[in-house]
């Protein structure tokens, strides 16, 4: 079973374009109660100079920007990246005629091909939990931000979508679904801020409050059967969408706890010496 850092399964299935991805971004879009946006509210966190230099690693297909494409400052240079090229790919097609306002690269977030002190701001957005060597990622984050500079980590919490495990658990608590939960196992809001520290300054965490309110089983299956890669919970693709039916008949909606939220922290300036 692929764990959520093997790095052949992300790139050869998972993330080999944008997909599964918006399966599980098409549930937030639908079901989420907080209205204000979640990109909207990532974007309200960077507190930038005006002629910004910006990198982001695992930017997938760009909604961030997309998103945000109103109030992108015209004088910001902003980098792209992803180890996955079907995602750069469909980064661009998103981003459409305004695609040209941003450069693209293939990175690896655990070696970052540009020079020290290149950028005011590194964003890291559901990314970190699949990276295996993260205090490289880390250490390579610092190493391309100038002295001052921001980092804008973005994790789940140790709550995030319980009721969805649940959920799985009663569905059949034999079947391995993927790879979800080890998220916020992996690099939790409540956990991480520790490894951040060790590697910025005046470590903050900003959270979004938010939650599901789900009326509908298909975009639930969709989610769940996006992340796993077995055979079997793929065959009981019906057999799931009946279960979730019957819940939302017994309960009417299907209540799902959220909790995402980033990390902001600063390069420290060298010490005098
Ligand atoms: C959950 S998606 C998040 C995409 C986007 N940041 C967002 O929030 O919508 C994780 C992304 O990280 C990328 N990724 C995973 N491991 C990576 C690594 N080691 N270096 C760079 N990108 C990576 C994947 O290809 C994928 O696009």
């Amino acid at each position: 079973m692929p764990t959520i850092s093997d790095q052949i399964y992300l790139l050869n299935d998972q993330y080999k374009d944008a997909s599964k991805l918006d399966a599980r971004v098409q549930l937030h879009l639908l079901f989420s109660t907080n209205k204000y946006g979640w990109h909207r509210w990532c974007f309200d966190q960077y507190a930038l100079p005006a002629k910004a230099n910006v990198l982001e690693l695992g930017c997938g297909p760009a909604h961030l920007w997309k998103s945000n494409l109103d109030r992108v400052p015209t004088e910001w240079s902003v980098t792209l990246s992803d180890f996955s090229a079907g995602m750069l790919d469909q980064a661009k097609q998103n981003l459409g005629e305004r695609a040209s306002a941003f450069r693209f690269e293939i990175v690896d977030a655990q070696a970052i091909p540009f020079e020290a002190h290149t950028f005011d701001a590194v964003i890291a957005n559901h990314m970190l939990y699949h990276v295996p060597d993260r205090a490289q990622a880390l250490s390579e984050m610092r190493r391309v931000l100038k002295p001052g500079g921001k980092v804008y980590l973005v994790t789940n919490g140790l709550t995030h979508l319980r009721e969805l495990y649940e959920l799985q658990r009663r569905f059949d608590s034999a079947v391995d679904f993927g790879w979800s939960h080890q998220a916020h196992e992996t690099f939790s809001l409540d956990t991480g801020g520790v490894e951040v520290a060790q590697f910025f300054a005046n470590v903050q965490i900003a959270r979004y409050e938010d939650v599901l309110n789900v009326t509908e089983a298909e975009p639930l299956v969709n989610y769940i059967l996006s992340m796993s890669v077995i055979a079997e919970v793929q065959n009981r693709r019906d057999e799931l969408q009946q279960f979730i039916e019957c819940e939302l008949t017994e309960h009417g909606v299907i209540h799902i706890s959220k909790d995402s939220g980033m990390f902001i922290g600063t390069k420290q300036p060298a010490a005098p010496l």
